[in-house]
């Protein structure tokens, strides 16, 4: 296999930008060239201008901003010559085929032999790309379809042409998934591939059905978001962040390439309105105005939503529906089966994007696996399509659809009265369109939860979490609760499995293939019990929260966590406790407690002190360690990758992190496995107290923060009893602490703190905004 040393991306718009800051955030050193714009007086001034958006850019594209030094910007007139060794090459100029066909010449004159060039194009067929080529480039040549933003979207769509080397396809395939992280699908050379083929038409199927069946924005995206799986931007959302005129070129140039007979040009014709909302200036969240907007109106914020009829912004709602409320709590089928337009508008979404999706079986994919994972890594869809449609049911899916007069597509007939997946004797099946099944093989090196949990029982499990044995002696605790926040039946899992293990395992991991290992502490048991006032059931669950924390610490046997997505508040307090973390790339860590108006009380305080203290020989340089936790924890600071967390010591030296999700379970258990051979529990710490000088030096932290305006007077409040904590309460200067006296402190503050009634307001905006309050 070759190997990629260095890169060059052409093209320094959203994507090929994303593109150069992602091989930066692997360590390649990449070439960025663009067009040089009339007039400029600096040539560079696109590619150098990407940089500087990049760097500024949320989420955050680069893993640390010192990544952008390894972009060298430059344009395709004086600048060609410095892709010369670039091993590989990737375009992503503006989807016009003249453009491509011009810079795959200039391309092949100076790339080096055997040079991998790729296009990142998203409509344009392979074989009109290559129409041109040299035999030589066309055996160098594939299509790699990345998705915005490309740091965070794991779908990579590979697609080959007839003469495609096989190490190109290969190298790229083993260097996008191992190193780039991306979950890399296998196409045909089909228009739209597979995640825009069934995205596209799922969204525009939406619009027209919300349009026809009178429904609000905000009620199809209720409807469309959790309850059928899709991320909560839901349609309309989606169109927002996508860009209304993006989406319109990629449907009008998904009408022009498909046949005449596709399902697709009964949903794509042009939607007036969205022409309409372009022609405004209206074009989704980069002009600030979409489907969606946000006013400032007499210093408060409101947002403001499209009328599907009239075109004119009003107040946007929050809408609760039935439907929708039992979809999620009871499946796809109590929804659209719901017997009202909302239950209505669900069934039709679902009826025509499922069986368009079956439809594309065998032509477009081979079998449902490569559907089902381009829309789960690509459009961040929980389920498939023919997930969906195992949940349905597929005989009563058929049946239904069939009632309707409506096409059934042959694998759906195939399927009969059978499943398209299927767990059995310890394997999981799919269903081919010769009628066989065939199991589910992943990629070597990849060992995905989801898997194991379809074909096996748990070892011990709750309504919060369960245990799973993942083979070769280890267990895995998977959290599943709502955004995982954990409450009192999590810590009882916890304990439990740590004794299970003890007996029969050797090692035990925490990870779970949910968007966010953990937002944290369950912030409704918090709030129940501080308006209840009930301080001692509240105290006995931060005690059990604390015990199962500090027992994971010190079982003898290795403990490994292996989050992804938001680590955060007492998600993140676990994690302090394990002896090492394999994260995913893009975790997001930090205790965020102070932000509800709390203090990290599962340990979190004693476990970041004892990080910054440790080392000190002496009290002067432990303090200094203690007001950087102040200053942590205070603020809330979160870090969006491991390498923006190591500095805060949110991410320990010891700790790994892995590109791609789909690797970090075996990642985590083949470390876990080699840790296990000699392991020692770590020895309980000693801590000191700072006393009245540690309390003044933090009171004077404070006083400076108040002097420029940045704190809140609930701010100060949280900050005296944080300083308590971290300073020892009322013990004096240096007089030795143990791990449990800063505990009880740690639950002492937390307790304080919930009697207060900006505490309390502060969860309450929370649960109910999704956003701090600043009061
Ligand atoms: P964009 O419009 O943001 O950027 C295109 C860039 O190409 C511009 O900076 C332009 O100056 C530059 N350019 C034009 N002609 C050039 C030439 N001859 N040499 C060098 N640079 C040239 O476009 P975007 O969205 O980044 O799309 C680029 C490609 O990626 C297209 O093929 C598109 O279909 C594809 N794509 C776009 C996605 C998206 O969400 N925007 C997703 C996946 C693929």
């Amino acid at each position: 296999m070759k190997e990629i040393k260095k890169a060059a991306v052409i093209g320094a718009g959203t994507m090929g930008s994303g593109i150069a800051s992602h091989l930066a955030n692997v360590g390649v050193p990449v070439v960025l060239l663009d067009v040089v714009p009339a007039g400029a007086n600096d040539r560079n001034v696109v590619a150098e201008g990407a940089i500087k958006r990049l760097l500024k850019i949320q989420p955050p594209a680069f893993m640390q901003s010192a990544n952008a030094e390894l972009i060298t910007p430059g344009n395709i007139e004086d600048h060609m010559a410095l892709i010369a060794d670039a091993d590989w090459i990737t375009e992503a100029v503006v989807e016009r085929l003249d453009v491509k066909h011009a810079l795959y010449e200039k391309i092949d004159a100076v790339r080096k032999p055997g040079a991998m060039v790729s296009s990142n194009t998203s409509t344009i067929p392979l074989s009109m790309l290559t129409a041109k080529m040299s035999d030589e480039l066309k055996r160098d040549f594939c299509i790699t379809h990345f998705f915005n933003p490309v740091r965070y979207m794991r779908l990579l769509e590979l697609v080959a042409g007839p003469e495609t080397r096989s190490s190109v396809t290969d190298t790229l395939s083993s260097f996008c998934d191992v190193k780039l992280g991306k979950g890399v699908v296998p196409c045909r050379d089909t228009p739209g591939f597979l995640g825009n083929r069934v995205g596209v038409y799922a969204l525009q199927v939406a619009i027209v059905e919300a349009a026809s069946l009178g429904l609000k924005v905000e009620e199809a995206d209720a409807l469309m978001g959790r309850p059928m799986g899709i991320p909560k931007t839901g349609v309309f959302g989606l169109y927002d962040l996508i860009g209304l005129d993006l989406m319109l070129d990629v449907a009008s140039s998904l009408r022009s390439a498909l046949p005449k007979h596709d399902a697709f040009h009964h949903v794509a014709a042009g939607i007036p309105l969205i022409s309409r909302l372009i022609n405004q200036g209206y074009t989704g969240n980069k002009s600030k105005s979409g489907f969606y907007r946000e006013r400032n109106e007499d210093g408060e914020r409101l947002r403001q939503a499209v009328d599907l009829k009239t075109g004119e912004y009003r107040p946007a709602t929050r809408p609760h529906i039935d439907a929708a409320v039992d979809g999620e709590t009871q499946g796809l089928r109590a929804l659209v089966t719901h017997d009202d337009r909302f239950g209505r508008f669900a069934w039709r979404v679902l009826a025509k994007t499922l069986s368009y999706a079956a439809a594309l079986i065998p032509e477009v994919a081979e079998d449902p696996l490569p559907v089902d994972e381009a829309m789960k890594l690509g459009y961040s869809w929980s389920k498939g399509p023919f997930e969906m449609i195992d949940d349905l049911g597929p005989a009563w899916f058929r049946k239904r659809i069939e009632s309707e007069d409506m096409a059934v597509p042959e694998a759906l007939r195939r399927v009969g009265d059978s499943n398209f997946y299927r767990a059995s004797n310890d394997s999981f099946e799919r269903f081919t369109f010769s009628g066989k099944y065939q199991k589910v093989a992943r990629a070597p090196g990849v060992l995905r939860l989801g898997d194991l949990t379809r074909t096996q029982s748990a070892v011990a499990a709750n309504d919060a979490a369960s245990l799973w044995d993942v083979g070769d002696g280890v267990a895995c605790v998977e959290f599943h609760t709502k955004a995982n926040a954990l409450g009192p039946d999590s810590m009882a899992l916890i304990v439990e499995a740590l004794d299970i293990v003890n007996d029969n395992f050797q090692a035990l991991l925490f990870h779970n293939e949910a968007p966010h290992f953990s937002v944290g502490f369950n912030l409704e048991f918090a709030l129940a019990a501080a308006k209840g006032k009930a301080w001692s059931r509240l105290d006995g669950a931060l005690d059990a929260f604390q015990s199962a924390c500090l027992a994971c610490r010190y079982a003898p046997f290795p403990v490994i966590a292996a989050p992804a997505g938001l680590a955060l508040g007492g998600g993140f307090e676990v994690l302090l406790h394990c002896d090492a973390l394999q994260a995913h790339a893009n975790t997001n860590l930090g205790l965020v407690e102070t932000l509800v108006g709390l203090v990290p009380s599962g340990g979190g305080c004693k476990q970041m002190l004892y990080r910054w203290t440790r080392d000190a020989k002496e009290i002067n340089s432990a303090l200094k360690g203690a007001l950087e936790v102040f200053a942590i924890i205070g603020m809330g600071k979160t870090a969006a990758s491991p390498l923006e967390a190591e500095p805060l010591r949110l991410f320990g030296p010891g700790d790994r992190f892995s590109m791609n999700r789909d690797r970090l379970l075996a990642e985590a258990k083949a470390w876990a496995l080699e840790m296990a051979q000699d392991y020692v529990p770590p020895a309980r710490p000693v801590f000191t107290a700072f006393g009245a000088r540690g309390l003044d030096a933090m009171r004077a932290m404070l006083d400076e923060l108040k002097a420029k305006g940045v704190t809140t007077p609930h701010d100060l409040v949280l900050g005296g009893h944080l300083a308590r904590v971290l300073c020892g309460g009322e013990r004096k200067e240096s007089e030795i602490m143990s791990e449990d006296d800063v505990l009880a402190l740690e639950r002492e503050a937390f307790i304080a703190l919930c009697d207060t009634p900006a505490t309390v307001a502060r969860i309450e905006h929370m649960l109910t905004t999704g956003r701090p309050l600043r009061n």
